[in-house]
């Protein structure tokens, strides 16, 4: 490598490190935000009570369920057969139109509610997951806080997001569904696989966006002030994406002032999908502009904003051929023909140092979550855990692992992370179970 790369390299890998220490310093600050955020107090996780516990598994009926928090959005029937039993029966995936996203709000449940009722013509009890931060002021309400992952659709920040769905529904003439319960994909994943594994209590999304939730005891959510509730458990949307207590590179200043949404969302903007890629791009963009890489070549995907994506990401770090041949053909067929060897493996170890560090503070927050709910970690706990970059990513996973490994020794055998894949549309259908037995 150049002595010059391998400067560059060297110094951010220095910035990206995040040793076991400061692992450590991160699950103490988390235990400070998850406390205030219980308590009502200022804090950068909102920690939002969700109005609904485990399931027992005992759940039965035809429902429907909605998902909508990323690019697509799906409908699915699910017929929950109680002992943990559940047959999904039918599945439609939408592609999101850029214009409902960033459009008219009416315009994006209008469409919503056109699915459903070309979808089914039975009467139905529907769970509607919906994977933005939402104030929840009961099982099936709750009021939009912002959105978050580059999704702009106007005039729906603060409003009832249930009533805005009941009243595009009507409008479409469907008068025999109604939305029983108002639910977030990692509240949807728990209560999916709690269904059949009585050791899940806490579940993440690891996709475009990212989040975790976890069963609290109702006692120590002391800003509490619901109605009367049935169980001594609750479960908690901690929004962990917008944890702030986070050492910051220029590279993650210059993306999130570039941001749709500058200073929020700055754990989600270290660790998820949709940023990933942007990060990485922000460092190479920088090299070539100082010509220490690629021959300081003007090149799209470079240059352009989400022109680098977490899939580019996987791709690069999977190839383990010698001088880098996958690296090479990927290169080539975005316009760089004649890369080095040495900027190829400057190019996966930069993914990869970005990456890692994405996979070590998730690890941390997860570690934190779960000495929130156990300290000595007794206890066995399933984890379930969903989304592209868990699923496809070739070392996050790994890497979580290996960063529970150093920070609980063995104990860390305690914790079974399950990947749960689409358990957010299962899990909404037997909370709107739940909740239609309230
Ligand atoms: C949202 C969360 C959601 C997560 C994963 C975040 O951007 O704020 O509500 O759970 O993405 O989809």
């Amino acid at each position: 490598m150049s002595s010059k790369l391998k400067k560059a390299v060297s110094e951010l890998e220095k910035q990206f490190n995040v040793p076991l220490s400061e692992v450590k310093k991160i699950i103490k600050d988390f235990h400070g935000e998850m406390s205030r955020g219980l308590a009502g107090q200022k804090s950068s996780l909102k920690m939002i009570p969700t109005y609904v516990d485990k399931p027992s598994g005992g759940e039965k009926g035809k429902f429907l369920a909605l998902d909508l928090g990323g690019t697509n959005f799906r409908i699915l029937e699910v017929e929950l057969r109680g002992r943990g039993q559940l047959t999904p029966v039918r599945e439609k995936k939408l592609v999101l139109d850029k214009k409902y996203v960033s459009g008219k709000g009416e315009n994006l449940f209008n469409f919503l509610a056109h699915c459903i009722k070309d979808f089914s013509k039975e009467p139905r009890s529907i769970g509607f997951t919906f994977s933005f931060p939402v104030k929840q002021t009961g099982i099936a309400e709750g009021r939009l806080l912002h959105w978050t992952k580059d999704f702009s659709a106007k005039g729906v920040v603060g409003k009832d997001v249930v009533r805005l769905l009941s009243e595009a529904l009507l409008r479409s003439a469907t008068y025999n569904k109604r939305i029983a319960a108002l639910v977030n994909d990692t509240v949807g994943t728990l209560a999916a696989h709690a269904y059949h594994d009585e050791d899940c209590d806490v579940a993440v999304i690891l996709g475009t966006g990212t989040n975790a939730c976890y069963q609290e005891e109702v006692n120590n959510i002391s800003k509490w002030r619901g109605p009367i509730y049935l169980s001594d458990r609750m479960i908690i949307n901690i929004e962990w994406g917008g944890f702030n207590k986070l050492r910051s590179t220029p590279f993650d200043i210059s993306l999130d002032n570039a941001s749709e949404n500058p200073g929020a969302q700055i754990l989600e903007k270290m660790v998820s999908g949709m940023y990933l890629g942007e990060i990485v791009r922000f460092i190479i963009r920088g090299l070539i502009n100082k010509k220490i890489i690629f021959k300081g070549k003007n090149i799209p995907i470079f240059n352009e904003p989400k022109g680098f994506i977490a899939e580019y990401i996987s791709r690069i770090e999977a190839d383990r051929s010698p001088g880098l041949l996958d690296v090479n053909a990927f290169l080539k067929n975005k316009g760089i023909r004649n890369s080095t060897g040495e900027e190829r493996e400057a190019l996966q170890k930069i993914c990869h140092l970005v990456s890692k560090r994405g996979a070590r503070i998730s690890a941390a927050a997860l570690a934190a979550v779960l000495t929130k709910i156990d300290p000595k970690l007794l206890r066995v706990h399933t984890v379930a855990v969903d989304g592209s970059l868990y699923e496809k990513h070739p070392n996050f996973a790994k890497n979580i692992r290996l960063t529970l490994q150093e920070t609980f020794g063995r104990r860390a055998l305690r914790v079974r992370m399950a990947l749960a894949k689409d358990g957010s549309g299962r899990g909404a259908a037997i909370i709107a179970a739940i909740a239609t037995s309230l």
